[in-house]
């Protein structure tokens, strides 16, 4: 049976029973209202683990002013059914209070791979994301923890965090998981209308237009974003925040496909922003 947790005490000590026994734990941060992306995370964690720890916390730190905290969808039954029937052990579902009490003052903060893409339009989230996943990393002190390429900007800064302060967790990327028809899964889609949800397919189509015009050969990297951004224009509902290509590790923009480039982008479609990515390694 699973076990719903919502104070730091209880995950430390269901955690220090685990170790008592020699056990491994694995870590799935996650903002809830999960799906069959999230889910890819917990069943990699769950293969690799002896237990594993899913948070569902929408952590309002990486949320601006004028975003979708408030309207962020949750659901927590249905995530604990979720993550028992993948066979997770315990869910630390605490309040915003739980995690940042009265006279919080501490952050993680990072410079390079947080100033391009999401970064851009979303400037205080990445602080947010770093603070958030360190203390989370605390907490629960995982031998491994799993983040999807969905977020592949977020798996670069965390990759980074725990190489720069010697965090000693193994960090897992996971691959994207899409609908049938190529949207990527996200707890955002639930606000798309049903002409906005197919309006959304456009990008998943630039991402198909990208791969293509890489694989036919393309190398100057500001050829494939303008063809990614031509494809994106025609649809009168999608309204480009950026395209961009960028060096994976790094996340600075560059000219010249070559080595690991991730190519992203954020595209509002109505009010909803959504993301996608593709990453090429070209020796
Ligand atoms: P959230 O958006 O809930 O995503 C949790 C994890 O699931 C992230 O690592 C994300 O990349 C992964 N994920 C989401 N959709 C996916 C998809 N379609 N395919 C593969 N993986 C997918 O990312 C966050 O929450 C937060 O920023 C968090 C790291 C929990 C910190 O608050």
């Amino acid at each position: 049976m699973i076990k719903v947790v919502h104070t730091i005490k209880e995950v430390r000590e269901t955690v220090k029973e685990w170790r008592k026994e020699g056990l491994s734990v694995g870590l799935v941060p996650t903002m809830g209202f999960l799906h069959e992306g999230h889910k890819s995370l917990i069943d990699k964690a769950v293969e690799q683990n002896d237990r594993v720890v899913v948070s569902v916390f929408v952590n309002p730190m990486q949320f601006g002013p004028t975003e979708d905290l408030d309207k962020y969808p949750r659901d927590l039954a249905a995530d604990t059914r979720l993550c028992e029937a993948a066979g997770a052990n315990l869910i630390f579902n605490p309040e915003p209070e739980e995690m940042y009490d009265e006279g919080f003052c501490s952050f993680v903060d990072m410079n390079g791979p947080t100033a391009e893409l999401c970064g851009k339009s979303r400037p205080i989230h990445f602080r947010g994301v770093c603070t958030v996943v360190n203390k989370l990393f605390n907490i629960v002190q995982p031998d491994r923890a799993y983040f999807g390429q969905k977020d592949a900007q977020q798996l670069s800064v965390i990759r980074r965090m725990v190489k720069d302060l010697n965090i000693p967790i193994e960090i897992v990327p996971c691959p994207i998981i899409r609908e049938a028809d190529g949207l990527a899964k996200s707890s955002r889609n639930t606000y798309l209308n049903p002409q906005e949800r197919q309006a959304a397919l456009i990008l998943s189509r630039a991402i198909k237009v990208g791969q293509q015009c890489v694989e036919a050969g393309e190398r100057d990297a500001h050829k494939v974003v303008d063809a990614m951004k031509a494809l994106i224009e025609t649809e009168p509902m999608a309204r480009i925040d950026y395209v961009e290509a960028v060096d994976l590790n790094s996340v600075q923009k560059i000219d010249k496909v070559q080595g690991e480039v991730l190519f992203a982008m954020a595209v509002y479609i109505g009010k909803t922003r959504l993301i996608d990515n593709f990453i090429v390694n070209i020796k």
